[in-house]
């Protein structure tokens, strides 16, 4: 009996499981904005559902950032193009005021020479430190393309020139965006899980000069975040064990970075920007999991002159002087683990990440995955089952043969 109760509830749980999760689709619409003679590229995204419209901007005029904005349905972006190209406050401007937003801002790559093989970046050691600006890349579009229901622009950052200082650099950094409008995993590893509101950006640096004078160079990247959210509290850093890693090789953690929110009801923090990587970098370009690294974040930290952090890039378009009363904070993501030979053994290192609106995705164990499961339990059990069967069977029959010899 309790045999037989076991094995149902697991195929429950297994049906339970099998059946495609009801997500929620939204339809995606994009077009250019602002084009101008300077190869600076600006994409908007639009993502309706049916009671909301998610905005997105892409921008590659400086330091590339993102804004998502999430609106009542009607609600419509107006870009004052002129003002735009020259960074002015309110170039960006919603027909109706936007019930969330919040924006990134690719703020600094950073070179460090890691003497000791830690792999930890010290931000306070400057003369093993190196900063390169994103906005002294040249940046030009490689691609831009509908793939299926989503829309990637490629991007490549060459020609690093910091004419101040006189450096210039070869190499380049390939920037890739995905917008999405439905659940899935993306298709280039580390197949990330994305939603109806989320953007996956990719980075590759690839064969980027380091410094002749660092031995043991490696990469970070420092990201602002900027947007809705309380500036009194920090960044959460949620570091995930998930027991899967069918979609990601090797790989059992998924580190989740939430916007704080005003209160401490769950229901807030569930409605706000997030974030989420693997913490993997390809060392190739085939991403073979045997050929990988790890990647490592740092504490959150506020920036002090708020407004300024942002000016000269798309955000202060939208933000203007508003944004000392929001919450703008930096996180930083090194490349590189303790043994992987640096940057230069490959001259090429991977980031991945997705930004994203509402409730972070979680890994579900896939069909096949229960599948195995189901079958390794359930089997044994059938076997166990059947064989009491046929014991009872047996010693049923005998008592009945027995029972025939005494007569
Ligand atoms: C724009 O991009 C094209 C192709 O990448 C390049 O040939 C051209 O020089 C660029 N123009 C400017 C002004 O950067
Ligand atoms: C839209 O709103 C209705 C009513 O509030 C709700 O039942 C429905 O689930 C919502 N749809 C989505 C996609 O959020
Ligand atoms: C767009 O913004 C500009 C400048 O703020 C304003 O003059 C114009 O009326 C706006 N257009 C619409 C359709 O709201
Ligand atoms: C832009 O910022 C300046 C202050 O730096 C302010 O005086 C001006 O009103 C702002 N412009 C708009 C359109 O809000
Ligand atoms: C490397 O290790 C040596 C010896 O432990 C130490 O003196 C030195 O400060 C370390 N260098 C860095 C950059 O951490
Ligand atoms: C860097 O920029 C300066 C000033 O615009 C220019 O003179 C120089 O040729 C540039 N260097 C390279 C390598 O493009
Ligand atoms: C810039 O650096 C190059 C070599 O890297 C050097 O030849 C050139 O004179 C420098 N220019 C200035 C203005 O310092
Ligand atoms: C290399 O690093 C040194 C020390 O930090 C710095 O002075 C120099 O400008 C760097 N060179 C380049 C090409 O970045
Ligand atoms: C996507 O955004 C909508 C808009 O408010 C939200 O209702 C929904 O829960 C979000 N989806 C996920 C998976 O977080």
């Amino acid at each position: 009996m309790l045999r037989i109760s076991i094995l149902s509830l697991l195929l429950l749980l297994a049906s339970v499981f099998a059946d495609p999760s009801v997500s929620t689709k939204r339809t995606l619409d994009f077009k250019e904005v602002c084009t101008n003679n300077k190869n600076w590229t600006t994409l908007y995204l639009r993502a309706e559902g049916s009671n909301d419209t998610l905005h997105y901007l892409w921008d590659f005029g400086g330091k590339p950032s993102i804004l998502m904005a999430l609106t009542s349905p009607a609600a419509t972006l107006n870009i004052t193009c002129e003002d735009f190209l020259l960074r002015k406050n309110n170039s960006i401007t919603f027909s109706q005021d936007p019930i969330y937003t919040i924006g990134i801002i690719i703020n600094r790559i950073i070179e460090f020479n890691d003497v000791n093989d830690t792999a930890v970046i010290n931000i306070a050691d400057v003369t093993n430190i190196n900063v390169l600006r994103p906005e002294f890349f040249r940046w030009s579009r490689k691609s831009l393309s509908v793939i299926g229901d989503s829309v990637g622009l490629d991007m490549e950052g060459n020609s690093y020139n910091d004419t101040a200082k006189n450096i210039t650099r070869y190499g380049s950094i390939k920037l890739s965006l995905r917008g999405f409008c439905f659940l899935d995993h993306t298709e280039t590893t580390p197949h990330m899980l994305h939603t109806e509101n989320s953007t996956q950006v990719d980075f590759i640096f690839d064969n980027i000069q380091t410094n002749e004078t660092f031995s043991n160079s490696r990469f970070a990247i420092e990201l602002l975040m900027v947007g809705d959210g309380n500036p009194d509290r920090i960044l959460v850093i949620d570091p995930k064990k998930s027991l899967d890693d069918e979609h990601t090789p090797g790989i059992f953690e998924v580190i989740e970075v939430r916007v704080p929110a005003f209160d401490r009801t769950d229901k807030m923090e569930s409605t706000g920007g997030y974030l989420q990587w693997r913490p993997v970098s390809y060392v190739t370009a085939s991403r073979d999991a045997t050929l990988s690294t790890e990647t490592i974040q740092y504490p959150p930290s506020k920036v002090s002159n708020r407004v300024n952090a942002v000016k000269n890039t798309m955000l202060y378009c939208y933000y203007g002087e508003d944004a000392k009363n929001l919450l703008v904070q930096s996180i930083i993501v090194s490349l590189g683990s303790k043994g992987d030979g640096f940057y230069k053994k490959t001259h090429y290192t991977t980031w991945t990440f997705i930004i994203g609106y509402g409730i972070p995705p979680d890994e579900q164990f896939s069909n096949l995955v229960i599948m195995i499961i189901t079958i390794g339990l359930g089997l044994p059990l059938i076997i166990i089952f059947a064989t009491g069967i046929y014991v009872c069977f047996r010693s049923m029959s005998k008592r009945h043969t027995d029972t025939y010899l005494n007569r």
